[in-house]
């Protein structure tokens, strides 16, 4: 066990305060705090990556980061992620359902791919031009949940998501556009 040992709540507080911060200095301080407590991540068994994306590029730029055991090419929605059902503690995908990214039918699959018990954390941006997508994805999560396959952890608004690159999608002038952080577990029995 870490001598220091952090819940999951500690480690979803730190990352959720990364959004907040918002000039160089301010995120320069955040990581200057979070440094000596970064690697109990690793410590607390968070060692064991398994990446997939559409796109080569991507896939070399996080290659670099030697983190992964395994990155694969899979076009989400399209073709099944290669893993075995109920294999993964946790699936993420982060930055990635959206409007003319990843469809939101691929939720199933990602259920499928989590072990019972094992979470499955979903971002999506909450601005104006996803404002339908986010609508639909929510609708899978809820049928979901309805069917008894996961239920819900945490769902978490995040006001500053990310830098916006328009006006119009922000809210009251405000530099970032919002976004939402869904968290689910997978049920351990589907009877
Ligand atoms: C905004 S980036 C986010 C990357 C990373 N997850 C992060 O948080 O930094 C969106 C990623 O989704 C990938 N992507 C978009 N549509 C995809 C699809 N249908 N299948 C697989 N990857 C897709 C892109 O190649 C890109 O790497």
């Amino acid at each position: 066990m870490a001598a220091n040992p952090r819940t999951f709540a500690d480690v979803q507080r730190t990352i959720l305060s990364a959004h907040k911060e918002s000039t160089v200095e301010d995120k320069m301080s955040f990581y200057d705090s979070w440094s000596d407590l970064y690697e109990q991540l690793q410590r607390l068994g968070f060692c064991n990556f398994h990446g997939v994306d559409g796109s080569e590029g991507m896939l070399e730029l996080a290659q670099s980061k030697s983190m992964y055991q395994t990155l694969q090419k899979c076009t989400l929605g399209s073709e099944s992620l290669p893993a075995s059902s109920d294999s993964y503690d946790a699936v993420v995908i982060v930055g990635a359902l959206s409007e003319g990214q990843v469809p939101y039918t691929v939720l199933p699959e990602l259920h499928r791919a989590t072990k019972p018990g094992g979470f499955v954390c979903m971002t999506t941006r909450t601005n104006t031009s996803n404002q339908l997508y986010k609508k639909q994805l929510q609708a899978v999560i809820e049928e979901m949940e309805q069917k008894g396959l996961w239920e819900r952890v945490k769902v978490q608004e995040v006001e500053h998501w990310e830098k916006a690159t328009s006006v119009h999608e922000t809210k009251q002038d405000s530099k970032y556009i919002s976004g939402i952080i869904y968290i689910y577990r997978k049920s351990r029995s589907q009877d």
